[in-house]
């Protein structure tokens, strides 16, 4: 096969091509991305079954020193009126030693004794003493890292809130089999009921932002090297039912204001990583933001009737002043008072999701869409409103569609050329895809082989051919929880002290970094698209072909970069031993994706690439 790379007369690249889908399911906020340790801090909801509720209780807590723990939300006053729930510890009459607690964490906790840790609650009740802090091993029963702070209060001193000195623990942990212990002077308390509330415990954050994200989590989203991000959902944002929608004038402001809420698939949210945190995530990372705004449809098939509709409308209309108004606004004045003086940026907000699903459409069609579109074009007439459903209603006024494509391995291989006959007219947010089963079989599978992630490379490949009108891809889901069942795809997967990087992740890696800002025609001589599809952009500094084989033969490609006189080229290739190898973590079996980055020499740009496997992406780079 040969390939003549022409050098010009393609279509201009899209640079928001590869980016980013964050919603707060399977612990990719809480216990994810957002840097808290302490779970169920504030009672804010618990889970049976995989199914998030209101209901309350105690789990995660143990106690320490024969103390009872018990969830309640009758001894008044409560620490807030979104945070009706508290833990009291009842400690018997003639208790000595010590007494307290200790929490399990997110599967966990990672104790790294090179990072600062900070931990701190809230208390009612009266207590003159000291509180211990510290870690323990449940392997070796080992303390970890220990701090203490000096307590004096009585119980009409109502809720005082205590910290720890900022801390680094004695000894890192060689697992996440740990716990967080506070501790109190049993006969101080001896006799009493004492309450306690929104607990934490915070690890160092990425850029040290005080409620922040998770370090090493973060970093992994800043090598990804992506463009947007799309937030805050996905079901998520929908919610399971009423009045569970994601809202987001309870995610901002002091943590004791945030009442959370059951979210979809399985997690209460804490809301803790709220719409202030993410709006800073994107701005450390320089992140184009993709806003979602909820329009009137649950998961459950809830619709909000047309003429219930408008409070619905003047909460989104609310949120853009407060993210996009100066301080003389009503709400960028609130953003201001949050420590926030500065308007962001947006671009791009999507009005719903996934709206043809659970019985949206027609309302979506007559009324929703419209409500949502004509009031915000109306005050913002230079964001792009996109549309959730294809063909959109946005089409007579122009704007975007965001499709989400999720199948089989083989499916995605067949979508290579999708959009070649596209209309031009309509561009598209391929705003969640992935490949989410081997071959051709049916059923969630969350290990994503080689295969597969070929298999999304080659739709990648049909995307960058046409990424005049595909703006942005997206995968679907970004973060998941490694302990959390069932084992479904994401980008990354995590435990609390591991970060899996899988296959999909080292796909889109690839790509976004090398990425050109137009597409050039290629001439095939020998051969035409499949097994082996292909690819070629330019940009300023570089021709790059994108090649993937995905069950094809060994061979030489010969590329000839027309006009080029290089001798040498950077050949990228990621491949592992066969298709059905996966990426896991360490204990596991670890990273099967192998990548490889050589110099090969040519001559006046002509190129031998040798493919050596059945199943491999490569990219050279001339
Ligand atoms: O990516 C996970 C979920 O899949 C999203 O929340 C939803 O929009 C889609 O169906």
């Amino acid at each position: 096969l040969e390939l003549a790379i022409a050098s010009s007369g393609g279509n201009t690249s899209s640079p928001l091509k590869y980016g980013m889908l964050y919603e707060d399911i399977y612990h990719s906020g809480d216990g994810g991305m957002y840097a808290e340790l302490i779970r169920n801090r504030a009672f804010q909801g618990s889970s049976a079954n995989g199914v998030a509720s209101t209901a309350r209780n105690t789990a995660y807590w143990h106690p320490v020193g024969g103390v009872t723990l018990s969830i309640d939300n009758t001894n008044s006053p409560a620490l807030s009126s979104s945070l009706p729930y508290q833990m009291a510890m009842t400690v018997p009459k003639g208790t000595v030693g010590t007494v307290g607690f200790y929490n399990d964490g997110f599967w966990g906790f990672n104790v790294d004794s090179a990072k600062r840790y900070i931990a701190s609650f809230y208390m009612r009740g009266s207590y003159a003493g000291e509180v211990n802090f510290h870690f323990q091993s449940i392997t070796s029963g080992a303390v970890l890292g220990s701090t203490s702070a000096a307590m004096n209060q009585t119980t009409s001193s109502g809720w005082v809130q205590t910290y720890s000195p900022t801390f680094q623990p004695s000894t890192s942990a060689s697992n996440a089999n740990n716990t967080f212990y506070f501790t109190f002077n049993g006969t101080e308390l001896a006799g009493q009921t004492v309450y306690f509330n929104l607990f934490s415990v915070f690890k160092q954050t990425f850029n040290n932002r005080i409620n922040g994200l998770r370090e090493d989590l973060a970093e992994s989203l800043v090598s990804l090297n992506q463009a947007y991000l799309r937030l805050p959902g996905g079901n998520n944002m929908e919610g399971n039912g009423p009045p569970y929608e994601w809202k987001w004038n309870l995610t901002i402001g002091d943590l004791k204001t945030r009442p959370g809420r059951p979210g979809t698939w399985g997690d209460v949210n804490t809301d803790g990583l709220g719409l202030l945190e993410t709006m800073q995530w994107c701005t450390d990372m320089g992140l184009t933001v993709v806003l979602g705004v909820w329009a009137g449809l649950y998961l459950d098939g809830t619709i909000i009737a047309q003429a219930n509709l408008q409070p619905y409308v003047d909460s989104v209309m609310n949120e853009l002043e407060f993210l996009l108004g100066d301080k003389t606004t009503t709400y960028g004045a609130i953003r201001a008072s949050l420590g926030y003086p500065n308007p962001f940026t947006i671009d791009y907000v999507e009005i719903g999701n996934e709206d043809y699903l659970n019985g949206g459409s027609s309302s979506y069609y007559s009324y929703r869409f419209d409500a949502f579109y004509h009031t915000i074009h109306a005050a913002y007439p230079s964001l792009h409103l996109i549309s959730t459903i294809n063909p959109s209603p946005v089409t007579a006024t122009g704007g975007e569609i965001d499709l989400h494509i999720y199948g089989n391995e083989n499916y995605f291989v067949g979508l290579f050329s999708t959009f070649d006959q596209a209309s031009r007219k309509y561009p598209v947010f391929v705003a969640e895809y992935a490949a989410i089963q081997v071959g051709s079989q049916s059923g969630q599978c969350g290990a994503q082989t080689l295969g597969m992630a070929c298999a999304e490379a080659i739709f990648l490949l049909g995307c960058e051919r046409n990424s005049d009108i595909i703006l942005g891809t997206s995968y679907g889901a970004l973060i998941k929880n490694y302990n959390e069942a069932p084992d479904t795809v994401a980008v990354i997967k995590h435990t609390a002290n591991e970060i899996l990087l899988t296959m999909s992740y080292y796909v889109q890696k690839l790509f976004a970094d090398y990425q050109g800002t137009e597409t050039l025609p290629v001439t095939a001589i020998g051969g035409g698209f499949g097994p082996l599809y292909w690819s070629a952009t330019k940009s300023s500094t570089a021709t790059i072909l994108k090649m993937v084989n995905h069950n094809g033969s060994s061979q030489t490609v010969v590329v000839n970069v027309k006009g080029s006189s290089a001798t040498t080229a950077t050949l990228v290739t990621l491949t592992a031993s066969n298709s059905s190898s996966v990426n896991n973590i360490p204990g596991l079996g670890g990273i099967a994706t192998e990548i490889t980055t050589t110099t090969i020499s040519g001559s006046s740009g002509t190129f031998s690439v040798p493919i050596t496997s059945a199943y491999e992406i490569l990219v050279l780079s001339v």
